[in-house]
């Protein structure tokens, strides 16, 4: 079967598409004919080497992608909750796995059903970016009614489904956003607040937040504190060290500084934002779809990072 592939690490031109293994199910496994799958940053940060350290550097071929929908063809003997024939949607382990093949094999535990309402390739848009803007918000900032919400990054991948799950907890929220995207924000997630970060630096205004979600990650904690609420908390996409030394000076005065990375889906995740999706609370956001074999102008076009919203590949 095919797959798109990198044989060694390097940039866009070292991606291909090949044959690899058709994938056989363990116990709790089911194999997924893939419909779509969504391109996210950390696909080319996976493809460059930048998880080397973490990933089997010699394990070749890698496959590309994380996201996935697509239909259940094949059970392990001790899946019990999907059978073949169910559309589904989900994510793959973002280090050690990829979905951009015709099939993958993935633990029933990583899985939902799919939304009844909304096209089975638009579904693949939703679970990493969910996940991550989930994490950030509920759980890392408890996010509740009223609070004031700083979104930087409103118009990405991460930042339109969080502004959409902001809203569903009620936050009053803050886009930030270049003058390329204001009025579409504005328009589509019925957001007043915005600022051009081409014009403004939020963190020179004289406003304070509840939680400022740094979805681009160019603010530092110490950059932003200035702007947080005594209660304030900030969390950000970027995991580095200078981020931990600041959670960890934090900690120490008591303050919270909080760093999220996308964790694996869940069934019980899925399920949420397939009934939010299904109670028209939440949608996918897609600016372009491409066919497989325009895999590689649809992954230069993310790492452009201009993207509004997701980027889907058809398989
Ligand atoms: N995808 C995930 O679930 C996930 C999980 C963990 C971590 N992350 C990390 O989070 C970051 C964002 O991910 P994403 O999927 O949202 O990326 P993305 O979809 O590629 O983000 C593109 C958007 O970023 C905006 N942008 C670019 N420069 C900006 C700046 N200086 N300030 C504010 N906005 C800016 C662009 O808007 P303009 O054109 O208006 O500039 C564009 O709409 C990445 O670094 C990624 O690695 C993502």
């Amino acid at each position: 079967m095919k797959a798109i592939v990198y044989n060694s690490y390097g940039d866009i031109n070292s991606l291909e598409i090949t044959e690899i293994n058709e994938p056989r199910p363990s116990s709790n496994e089911v194999v997924v004919k893939i419909r779509a799958i969504s391109l996210n940053p950390v696909d080319l940060k996976k493809m460059s080497g930048g998880f080397k350290l973490i990933t089997n550097v010699k394990k070749f071929p890698k496959t590309m992608g994380c996201d996935f929908s697509g239909e259940i063809i094949e059970i392990g003997k001790d899946v019990g909750a999907f059978k073949v024939g169910d559309n589904v949607f989900g994510m793959t382990d973002i280090l050690f796995a990829g979905s951009a093949a015709e099939k993958i094999k993935i633990s029933q535990k990583s899985i939902a059903l799919a939304p009844k309402n909304i096209s089975l390739e638009d579904s693949a848009a939703i679970p990493q970016v969910a996940n991550t803007s989930l994490l950030a918000l509920r759980n890392l900032a408890s996010i509740r009614q009223g609070h004031k919400l700083l979104i930087n990054g409103a118009s990405g991948g991460v930042g339109t489904i969080a502004l959409q799950i902001a809203s569903i907890y009620e936050a009053k929220t803050t886009a930030v956003t270049s003058y390329r995207n204001i009025d579409w924000i504005k328009e589509s997630f019925k957001t007043e607040n915005v600022i051009d970060y081409t014009k403004d630096d939020f963190t020179n205004l004289d406003e304070k937040y509840d939680i400022i979600f740094d979805v681009n990650g160019n603010k530092s904690f110490l950059e932003v504190e200035k702007c947080l609420t005594s209660n304030g908390v900030y969390v950000t996409t970027k995991n580095n060290v200078f981020n931990q030394i600041d959670f960890v000076k934090q900690f120490i005065k008591r303050k919270k500084s909080k760093v999220v990375l996308s964790g694996k889906s869940t069934t019980s995740s899925l399920d949420m934002f397939r009934m939010w999706i299904e109670d028209g609370k939440l949608k996918p956001i897609i600016e372009k779809t491409y066919s497989f074999d325009e895999f590689k102008k649809a992954y230069e076009y993310l790492s452009t990072g201009r993207a509004k919203g997701k980027l889907i590949l058809t398989i």
